[in-house]
């Protein structure tokens, strides 16, 4: 059957005391609608729509850019009711409606396909919950033989309804043809004055329709984000999820609170993470890898056997076996690191290939460069790579060996087994296998004195 997945992101948000839209608040390093979009991905709905307020349109429209959403304007906050009823031209008239909302982020794709599945056999779907604290969600009403026949908003609940622990987790599926007539017979009598997408409930119970429900998998999966204590909240259980997920696969994590997987990470075996480190985007980490505390890895890829010291910043890099980073090393994007390197403390390197068992230990720049076979590279040296205008290449052959704080002003060559002098600053290429030096030659001024300080 042909789906329509809408995702109501229209709300105001006001509790969040933010100028960003509610739903574009980041968890785990993606916003809430992301998170949404992902997981309604596996069903491959024919539609995906997303209402949004009128001031959110472009910042909404900017995150899910490579998408196909449809983007519909709700021009004012009436409602649930309301902003589903915005969108109902739009939608195939042959198409089942999957109602999904924008505060809630952490709704499995497995539910909505549980959703879907529930489509062809009910008129209506409700995914539901018992809780504990049903407070600030809608009831859920039952006749005397279990069906739901209404959903009652908090604020117009009854002393008795209030005791009811099932609640409407909001999300909730109609089978074609029925949806428009319902909510052409939503008023807002009520205490908000909103068009509440519950009531539809009620209509089509006394329409005699079938309304089902579905349960959710935990009380956080359909836990809607008011605030940012709640916002904080999903991010403590997504941050758990994931290293849960790491430890099973037999990761040892010194402290599971203290890792933030914000993306997905890889793991081969016997791999140690240490306290406070940070994973962005998709992270493939081999067999027997150590990452020492307080690191930053991005979208990178690391080779059997590596360490990485503490305090490493590594992004879109691609790291080989056998390698050493940091402590204090900054890897940046388009770094191809080949096995047996090191790389030392207070080390940037940036769009640069190294080639197996060459070193750059200490306090260097390497940016736009490609450096051979068991190279070492000198303290302090850097790759002057740009002119003011444009980057330029430095070529370093293998075997070379480059003093302390060389400069190499690029586009250069140094080529195989030379030796490059301490502090030479270098301008032309260096010639394989000899000892190139080039820097200023020494002057003692003989009778020169300190200037001295005025007596006012
Ligand atoms: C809603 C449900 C409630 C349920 C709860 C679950 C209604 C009337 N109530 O209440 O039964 O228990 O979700 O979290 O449906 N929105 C719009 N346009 C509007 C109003 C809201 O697009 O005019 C969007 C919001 O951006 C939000 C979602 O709909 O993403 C839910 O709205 P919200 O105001 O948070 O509803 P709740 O009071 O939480
Ligand atoms: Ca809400």
């Amino acid at each position: 059957m042909k789906t329509t997945i809408v995702i109501l992101a229209a709300g105001e948000g006001t509790r969040m005391k933010s100028s960003i839209p509610k739903s574009l608040h980041r968890v785990a390093g993606k916003s809430m609608l992301r998170h949404i979009v992902d997981s309604s991905s596996n069903i491959e709905p024919e539609q995906l729509m997303v209402v949004h307020s009128p001031n959110a349109e472009s910042t909404i429209k900017e995150e899910l850019l490579e998408s196909k959403a449809i983007f519909i304007e709700q021009d004012k906050p009436l409602g649930t009711g309301h902003a589903l009823k915005t969108t109902h031209h739009l939608i195939d008239r042959d198409s089942a409606v999957i109602v999904l909302l924008g505060d809630v982020p952490l709704v499995k794709a497995e539910t909505i396909e549980e959703l879907k599945l529930n489509i062809t056999k009910n008129d209506l779907t409700i995914l539901t919950i018992e809780v504990k604290k049903p407070e600030g969600y809608g009831r859920i009403v039952r006749d005397e033989r279990g069906s739901i026949k209404a959903i009652i908003e908090e604020s117009e609940c009854t002393d008795a309804e209030k005791e009811i622990k099932e609640i409407n987790t909001g999300i909730m599926a109609f089978a074609p043809d029925k949806l428009q007539n319902w909510l052409n017979q939503l008023d807002a009598n009520n205490q908000k004055g909103e068009y509440y997408l519950t009531d539809v409930i009620k209509i089509a119970y006394d329409e005699g329709c079938s309304v089902a429900s579905i349960k959710a998998t935990s009380e956080m999966e359909v836990f809607g984000v008011n605030d940012k204590k709640g916002l904080a909240k999903v991010e403590k259980t997504i941050r758990r999820e994931k290293s849960n997920e790491l430890l099973q696969l037999g990761v040892t994590l010194a402290d599971p609170e203290r890792v933030d997987i914000r993306g997905s990470v890889k793991c081969g075996k016997d791999v140690f993470i240490d306290i406070d480190v940070i994973f962005m985007g998709n992270v493939v980490i081999g067999d027997n890898v150590k990452i020492g505390p307080y690191s930053l890895i991005t979208e990178t890829s690391i080779g059997d056997n590596t360490e990485v010291l503490s305090h490493c910043n590594i992004d879109h890099s691609i790291i080989g076996n056998n390698c050493s980073i940091g402590p204090f090393a900054r890897v940046r994007p388009g770094t191809e690191l080949m096995s047996e390197v090191k790389i030392g403390n207070f080390v940037e390197t940036k769009q640069s290939r190294i080639k197996e068992g060459s070193k750059v230990n200490h306090l260097s720049y390497i940016g736009d460069a490609e450096i051979g076979t068991n190279t070492n590279i000198g303290a302090g040296t850097i790759t002057c790579n740009y002119d003011g205008a444009n980057k330029h290449k430095t070529i370093i052959g293998d075997d070379v060996f480059i003093g302390s704080g060389v400069e190499l002003i690029a586009p250069i060559e140094v080529e195989k087994g030379a030796t490059v002098g301490a502090g030479s600053t270098i301008s032309r290429s260096a010639e394989a296998g000899k000892l190139t030096v080039e820097r200023g030659s020494r002057k003692t001024l003989d009778g020169w004195k300190r200037p001295t300080k005025k007596s006012t």
